[in-house]
């Protein structure tokens, strides 16, 4: 039995829908459902009486603690998070909230449920046997120059925006925890995923989707900013290695050493986009392309150094960003009702408050 938090967003549902795929070990799912949690994204685990879901925070120490004493997991692998960095530029608060204090809350619940586990020996999970994972991201190492070689996990941290320095705190504290506690924590720092289930808020799904509907595309600033791309469960596959095989306390960064300009990506939505669904009017989606006004304090290049997980515990990526970005661009427009129901609450309201007046 595992407990994964966040596990109705983007990547955690991903990861409990590939560790099916792969197990037959048990998961409780601890998920707050906010504006990005979907239980949608969980509907093909109706019924499994392998997976437990529970609505709840991981800012509540009471609550982890009593599904850590109820479950006796053999390790939790923390995704819970707010994820967005314009939100997080519009509204802190909440990624302060969560990010920093509830991972804080959530590790003190799991130090006390780990020193009451037997030490070593005797059936289930004991205090050797026991895994903290925490999911971390590449935007805690800040920006890179054109020519700087990409994060390795020695680089130093530098975070620009509240959300990289919320998620920077929490790494911190994770890497505390072991230290002085000895708790037998994982970190990983992944570079940008994609996939299916990702929120349309994202630069690769907002692009598919406002493509679709006539929109307009927006770019931010000049669009040459990089990201380095991962498919989402290329994403999974290395955190379930890392979990397997990792080094206690140790760091591991994750990437497909797939470094993107912005607008080379919305190219290549355009160009699936009018081989899979041509527009009406036979014109390319390029036209929708519109240039706004840059992100504060914008990153201009990520590149992971993936090569310390690749050597130490043999994980490479399956997918190329073509074969991964056209199934993706196909889940999009094979799952419209997903994302109809996904923007019909809280994120359409939010979207009208924060960008009334600017493409969208
Ligand atoms: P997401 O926003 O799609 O999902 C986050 C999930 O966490 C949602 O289901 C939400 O309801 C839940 N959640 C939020 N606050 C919570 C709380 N207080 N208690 C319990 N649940 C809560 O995010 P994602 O893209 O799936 O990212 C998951 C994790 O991976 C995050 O920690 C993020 O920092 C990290 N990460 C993301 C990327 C990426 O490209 N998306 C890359 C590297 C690392
Ligand atoms: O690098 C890992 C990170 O990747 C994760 O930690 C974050 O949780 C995840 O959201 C993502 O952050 P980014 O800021 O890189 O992702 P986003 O999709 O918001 O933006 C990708 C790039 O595209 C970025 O340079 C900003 C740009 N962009 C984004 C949006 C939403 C646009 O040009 N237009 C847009 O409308």
């Amino acid at each position: 039995m595992i407990l994964v938090t966040g596990s109705a967003g983007f990547i955690g549902a991903n990861f409990v829908l590939d560790w099916f795929a792969q197990h037959d070990e048990a998961v409780v799912s601890l998920d707050k459902l906010t504006y990005a949690g979907n239980l949608e994204n969980l509907a093909s685990l109706k019924g499994n009486p392998r997976h437990i879901f529970v609505q709840g925070d991981i800012g509540d120490a009471q609550l982890v603690g009593k599904l850590l004493a109820e479950h006796r997991p053999r390790a939790v692998v923390n995704f819970a998070a707010e994820s967005h960095v314009d939100r997080s530029i519009l509204g802190p608060g909440d990624f302060i909230q969560t990010n920093i204090v509830g991972t804080f809350h959530l590790l003190e619940a799991v130090r006390a449920y780990w020193q009451n586990l037997p030490p070593s020996a005797g059936g289930g999970v004991t205090r050797d046997s026991f895994r903290f994972l925490h999911v971390s991201t590449d935007e805690v190492y800040g920006s890179l120059a054109k020519d700087e070689p990409a994060f390795s996990e020695t680089h130093r941290y530098e975070p620009n925006s509240p959300y990289s320095a919320s998620k920077a705190a929490s790494d911190h504290l994770v890497r505390a925890y072991h230290h002085t506690y000895g708790l037998p924590v994982l970190t990983t720092n992944c570079s940008n995923n994609y996939g299916p289930y990702h929120f349309p808020e994202k630069l690769i799904p907002l692009m598919i989707v406002n493509a679709l509907a006539g929109k307009a595309l927006p770019v931010y600033g000049d669009g040459q900013q990089i990201r380095d791309w991962l498919y989402v469960r290329d994403h999974c596959s290395a955190i379930r290695r890392v979990l397997e095989k990792g080094r206690l306390g140790e760091v591991y960064n994750v990437g497909g050493w797939n470094e993107k300009a912005n607008l080379d990506i919305v190219h290549t939505v355009c160009a699936l986009l009018d081989e899979l669904r041509p527009r009406p009017d036979g014109k390319s989606y390029r036209e929708q392309i519109t240039f706004v006004t840059d992100r504060p304090g914008h990153d201009r290049r990520y590149a992971i150094d993936a090569r310390k997980i690749e050597r130490e515990l043999g994980w490479k990526p399956a997918e190329t960003f073509e074969t991964g970005i056209r199934k993706t661009v196909q889940w999009y427009l094979d799952n419209q009702a997903w994302v109809s129901n996904v923007q019909s609450g809280s994120y359409r309201l939010w979207v009208e408050k924060n960008y009334a007046g600017r493409a969208r």
